[in-house]
């Protein structure tokens, strides 16, 4: 009998591995354990599923404690016991979803390659490889995919302009130092399907006449680098990667960098540098990246999510994932739901859904038990929102209308107890920390602003440092070089647009 036991590093945090330890154990030769990715359902993880001829029945949370009950109990039939979710594919949380770019994380072993063949792998870049690069681009266009590292930039158009750019060489860098905080989609595709970003990478290797790809990963995430490394090396052995791809007259040679911890380096010109061997400083642009990029050649840079959806794109067509979504955000979106919330995890669902929708239905609102108050949406640069705004829909365009951003998908939940000037405080201080000191508006105003949201908070001259940081934050956006000074102060504005009581009272009040 098969037995899963997710070999995410989340689910590993709470102790997936004595699971399937004590499993593989107590069980001996009647079960099978094969370590897959996470269903993404984190608050019941460790996640435990049993194959039975009937489908997959899941089990959890579970303890190494519980194993031998469960065995006990009939786990291996997929027995009834208080811990059984019945059927994985009919929890309505996952059944709910619209899985595409994620639909074999956690059905398939992460690192074997005739699973991910036998469920639908390698469709994408067959097809690929049978059209022209021109029709690969055409595709990918048609498709209306963007960006998902957060900048959402047409993917087709930035393929079409690294295709069109003269070179010997060209590169395809992927984005996956994933900095953001209450972000982990990178990750977990990575941990969970590795072979998905790889394919991905490929197919764009080949749609722009790349030979050379590489896969920049944060040193935070070493399960993951290991799951790529090994991914990389099968797909080597088995000719998928170096001279003849899949017997193709195109070769494409493929390589993990690790960070060194820098959260700028997810920024692309400076993710270049550090690819490069030098310090992580932001590149000003022009030149853009898809012409003069790694090394100074012509680069794609994408997201991990971005080139994620790719292989799915090819294999059902364009129009497949055009058919998802709302408005000019077409196809779905990863959405990672974290922080004071209920039931944490990975929604991936088409664009549209409603912040509400994914906060309380998803969500099921926060874990303490108490009403939320604030929503996160896009990362530590990313608006925070209050439930008033849980109509709004995941959209990138009325996200942008309502001074917010959807960003990288990461929504994070606060309850009432929450310090909105606090936040704000910290998105000055993180800036003030992560900054690569290149230019002014952020190397010095970043510190400036925690001054001065200190004197607001102090009650001292208020409204003067009011309008200080309203300067300070109108300088920041439009004089900073790239997004780390220029949307800093989105969550500060955002801060004291919805929640202008929590800085503090005027001196004259406190008298
Ligand atoms: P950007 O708008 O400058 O560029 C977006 C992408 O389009 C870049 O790859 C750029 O090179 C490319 N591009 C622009 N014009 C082009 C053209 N004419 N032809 C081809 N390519 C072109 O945005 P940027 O600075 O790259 O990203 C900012 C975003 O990053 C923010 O909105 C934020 O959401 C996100 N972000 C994501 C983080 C994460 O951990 N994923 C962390 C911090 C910020
Ligand atoms: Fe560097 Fe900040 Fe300027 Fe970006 S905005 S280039 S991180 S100093």
């Amino acid at each position: 009998v098969t037995v899963y036991v997710p070999c995410d590093s989340a689910a590993r945090s709470v102790g997936a591995d004595q699971v399937a330890e004590r499993i593989a154990e107590a069980a001996g030769p009647r079960a099978r354990v094969v370590r897959n990715g996470s269903r993404g359902m984190l608050w019941l993880e460790p996640l435990v599923e049993v194959a039975t001829p009937a489908g997959r029945v899941a089990y959890g949370p579970v303890t190494p404690h519980d194993v031998d009950d469960l065995l006990d109990a009939g786990l291996l039939d997929g027995a009834a016991h208080p811990l059984c979710l019945g059927p994985t594919e009919e929890i309505a949380w996952l059944r709910d979803q619209t899985r595409v770019t994620f639909a074999r994380v956690g059905v398939i072993d992460p690192v074997s390659l005739d699973d991910y063949a036998a469920h639908g792998g390698l469709a994408g870049l067959r097809r690929a490889l049978s059209l022209t690069p021109e029709q690969v681009v055409a595709e990918v266009t048609d498709s209306g995919l963007r960006g998902r590292g957060g900048a959402g930039f047409p993917a087709g158009i930035k393929w079409k302009t690294v295709l069109g750019a003269e070179s010997e060489l060209k590169f395809v860098c992927c984005n996956a130092d994933e900095g953001d905080s209450g972000t982990f989609a990178d990750r977990m595709l990575m941990e969970g399907d590795p072979f998905t970003l790889i394919e991905g990478m490929t197919i764009a290797a080949w749609a722009v006449g790349a030979s050379e790809g590489y896969v920049y990963i944060r040193s935070e995430y070493p399960d993951a680098v290991a799951a790529m490394r090994t991914a990389i090396d099968v797909a080597y052995a088995r000719g998928w990667l170096g001279k003849r791809v899949l017997d193709h007259d195109f070769s494409f040679d493929l390589f993990v960098r690790v960070g060194g911890g820098a959260y700028i380096c997810g920024e692309e010109t400076s993710m270049l540098e550090s690819l490069e061997g030098k310090r992580g400083m932001v590149r000003a642009k022009p030149p853009i990246p898809a012409l003069e990029g790694l090394f100074g050649k012509p680069t794609v840079v994408n997201n991990v999510l971005t080139l994620g959806s790719v292989p799915m794109i090819l294999a059902d067509g364009a129009q497949a994932f055009a058919d998802l979504g709302t408005g000019r955000s077409r196809g779905t979106q990863v959405f990672q739901l974290g922080g004071n919330v209920a039931r944490g995890g990975i929604v991936e669902t088409a664009f549209g859904i409603t912040l509400g929708e994914l906060v309380e239905g998803y969500g099921g609102g926060t874990r303490s038990g108490r009403p939320v108050r604030a929503v996160q949406v896009g990362g530590p640069l990313g608006a925070y929102l209050p439930t008033s705004r849980f109509e709004l829909p995941m959209d990138y365009e009325a996200f942008a209308a309502a001074g917010a951003m959807v960003g990288h998908g990461g929504v994070v939940v606060f309850d009432d107890t929450v310090d909105m000037a606090g936040q704000a405080r910290f998105a000055m201080e993180f800036c003030a920390a992560e900054s690569c000191g290149k230019c002014t508006p952020c190397r010095i105003g970043a510190v400036r602003g925690v001054e001065v949201i200190d004197r607001i908070v102090a009650g001292e001259n208020r409204g003067a440092n009011l309008k200080l940081l309203n300067d300070l934050c109108h300088l920041m956006t439009e004089g900073s070089l790239c997004a780390m000074g220029g949307l800093t102060p989105m969550p500060v504005q955002s801060a004291l647009t919805h929640f202008p009581g929590d800085f503090g009272a005027t001196t004259e009040e406190r008298q």
